[in-house]
């Protein structure tokens, strides 16, 4: 049977993909970020998954006011990177895992989640950052991810969105849909996007370290508690974009301590402000 063998957290900051695209990584604006990412990359290296289950928000690129899909499975079996405005990232393209993909569909709606299934998308800084952060820099034509991914969008961009606590109960679904698919698989689970971060408004420019501190203790020891924090908590503190941060539920949720397990092992923490307008949270558990 396939297994999750661990999960990844991290900010999907897009200028963080530009300075990598441009080759400004070694500036001192960014040298101290990419550095907390380079435990990472090792680890993955070491601790390379046969499929990546990558939970992340699609930012008005593949889905538009026209539709807006709660929670979104891509079956595809590959994924263009977007363009958002200045040409798709020079990134290899995303290939899927059509298989498994569907084995989760299926397995989740019937655990009474009502999952959008999507065969067509295009795949924005959401997903593709948050690869290249653990990846490295990557050749778009002789390069290649590390293995398949499989997209799974959250709608977190136009209100009305889902709470933490629904995300929190959907990476239990998806658990126990991956422990049945009928192939020794080991999937790792990613959750993305955050930390505090408001781009609009009054409060743009808003960052709350101290939340986003607590935050990264209570998804390590207390993620059923931290499930209960409500819409408008996140909002308040940390700011409108912040509610990117009930992603990272669903990863946490597919962990083996909440199905009665032993507790994670926590790899790697990291935490640096500012990358852009927003804080850089990220988190490496093992199960
Ligand atoms: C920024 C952060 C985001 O999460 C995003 O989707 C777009 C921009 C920023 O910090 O600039
Ligand atoms: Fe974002």
């Amino acid at each position: 049977m396939a297994r999750i063998s661990a999960s990844v957290y991290t900010s999907h900051v897009p200028a963080i993909g530009a300075a990598m695209d441009l080759g400004k990584d070694h500036e001192p604006y960014w040298q101290p970020l990419f550095a907390g990412y380079e435990p990472s990359k090792q680890w993955l290296k070491d601790n390379k998954p046969d499929v990546i289950f990558l939970v992340f928000n699609d930012h008005a690129t593949a889905f538009s006011l026209d539709m807006i899909p709660t929670f979104a499975i891509g079956t595809a079996a590959e994924y263009q990177p977007a363009d958002e405005g200045w040409g798709p990232r020079p990134v290899p393209k995303v290939v899927g895992h059509p298989e498994l993909a569907s084995h989760i569909a299926q397995s989740v709606i019937q655990q009474d989640f009502d999952l959008t299934i999507v065969n067509k998308m295009d795949v924005d800084h959401g997903l593709t950052v948050p690869l290249s952060l653990m990846c490295g820099k990557l050749d778009p034509k002789e390069g290649a991810w590390p293995c398949p991914v499989i997209p799974f969008a959250v709608n977190v961009v136009q209100y009305p969105v889902p709470s933490g606590k629904r995300c929190f109960q959907l990476g239990q679904a998806i658990r126990r849909a991956v422990e049945s698919f009928d192939q020794p698989l080991n999937v790792q689970i990613w959750g993305t996007g955050g930390m505090s971060h408001q781009l609009q408004g009054a409060r743009a420019g808003l960052i709350n370290k101290e939340w986003d501190n607590r935050f990264l203790d209570r998804l390590i020891a207390d993620p059923a508690g931290l499930a209960e924090v409500s819409h408008i908590e996140y909002v308040r503190e940390a700011g409108s974009e912040g509610i990117e941060l009930v992603m990272w539920l669903i990863a946490r949720g597919a962990m083996a301590d909440v199905a009665g397990g032993p507790a994670p092992t926590l790899k790697h923490r990291f935490f640096h402000v500012p990358a852009s307008n927003t804080a850089v949270g990220h988190l490496i558990l093992e199960n």
